[in-house]
């Protein structure tokens, strides 16, 4: 691998990560993302397994260390376990993720196992099964939790995404927290995004994280300091749980001052920000299979990266909802 120096923006951030979107569709229609389900548009082909590679070593060139595939949902193409492959095998990854809804999770699980996997970020809104089928459209919580337990016996390191919804939050903390005496999962509450399409979605159900994490302090769960190349989440412990909980809250002060991810989409454009204006389109460049020269784009282009995704202020930049770059 060809490092020359790590790329960083102007305002001293570096990127560690790379979400790499590797599908825009999505089988699942959750109410704040695509509540009419995935809606198909003309469009180039997704990224081949030979261009996704292509990108990974640009990427790791650049200093990234861990790659998450996403999507749309991921699972939806066949290939995935060659995605996951060719990630495994680019020098300088050191962390292959993926994140799904996990909807055929307990036949799959092996095979991304056997490829590499070593991270696995799962998204259940609700553990009451009437309620998930009705924020997803599908009624197939109980097989995710089976795909779970097998991640879990396989040694992933495997962390539950659930966004927070104001409606019944209550009761749905608590039966969280049940699941997480005796499950060690992190669990992530993710405060709900206003996006293009979710605007009256986003005004009646937004709940801030901070009300749950003050909550979660007073009942003795305890902050851990964060490690270097960790996410946005604030992780926190408790002596008498098996799981942990981790706090998402963009809309928090100085959120994007520890940034430390780049996405592509799948159709090879640079997202600077999961809320900047449109991708900038590096299909061209992915194509030729030059990783060199793709890695200079990337660096030519970090200095347009702003330092805050102003959502604070209602802004959604281009995105509509998060199944096009996997949130
Ligand atoms: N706000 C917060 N999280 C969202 N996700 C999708 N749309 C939104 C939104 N508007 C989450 C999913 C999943 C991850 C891929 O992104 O629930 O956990
Ligand atoms: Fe739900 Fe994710 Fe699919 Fe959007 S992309 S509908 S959040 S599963």
């Amino acid at each position: 691998m060809k490092k020359n120096n790590v790329l960083e923006d102007g305002y001293g951030r570096r990127f560690y990560y790379l979400r790499l979107s590797v599908t825009d569709v999505c089988n699942f229609r959750c109410d704040y993302c695509l509540p009419e389900g995935y809606q198909s548009v003309p469009k180039a082909p997704d990224l081949s397994v030979a261009e996704a590679a292509t990108v990974m070593r640009a990427f790791a060139q650049l200093g990234t260390q861990k790659v998450r595939l996403s999507g749309g949902e991921p699972s939806l193409r066949k290939d995935l376990p060659e995605l996951i492959q060719a990630a495994r095998q680019t020098p300088g990854i050191q962390r292959v993720a993926v994140t799904s809804n996990g909807y055929k999770l307990p036949s799959v699980i092996d095979s991304w196992h056997l490829s590499g996997l070593d991270q696995l970020n799962i998204s259940i809104d609700s553990l009451d099964d009437n309620e998930f089928a009705r924020i997803t459209g599908h009624d197939c919580l109980p097989k995710i939790r089976a795909g779970i337990d097998r991640a879990l016996a396989l040694g992933i390191q495997t962390k539950v995404n659930a966004v927070l919804l104001s409606d019944g939050a209550q009761a749905r903390l608590q039966q969280f927290l049940r699941w997480l005496k005796t499950t060690p999962v992190t669990l992530r509450f993710i405060e709900l995004m206003q996006t293009g399409d979710n605007r009256d979605y986003f005004a009646s159900n937004h709940l801030r994280g901070s009300d749950i994490e003050q909550q979660l302090i007073e009942s003795g769960w305890q902050l851990l300091p964060r490690a270097i190349d960790a996410g946005p989440a604030r992780e926190y412990v408790h002596p008498d749980y098996a799981g942990r909980i981790g706090l998402i809250t963009p809309y928090s002060k100085d959120f994007c001052s520890s940034c430390n991810r780049l996405r592509i989409s799948a159709q090879g454009k640079l997202h600077l920000c999961l809320f900047s204006d449109a991708g900038l389109d590096l299909r061209e460049t992915i194509r030729t299979g030059d990783a060199d020269a793709l890695a200079e784009k990337v660096r030519a282009l970090i200095g347009n990266k702003e330092v805050s995704h102003y959502l604070q202020n209602g802004n959604t930049g281009g995105t509509q909802n998060l199944s096009i770059i996997g949130g």
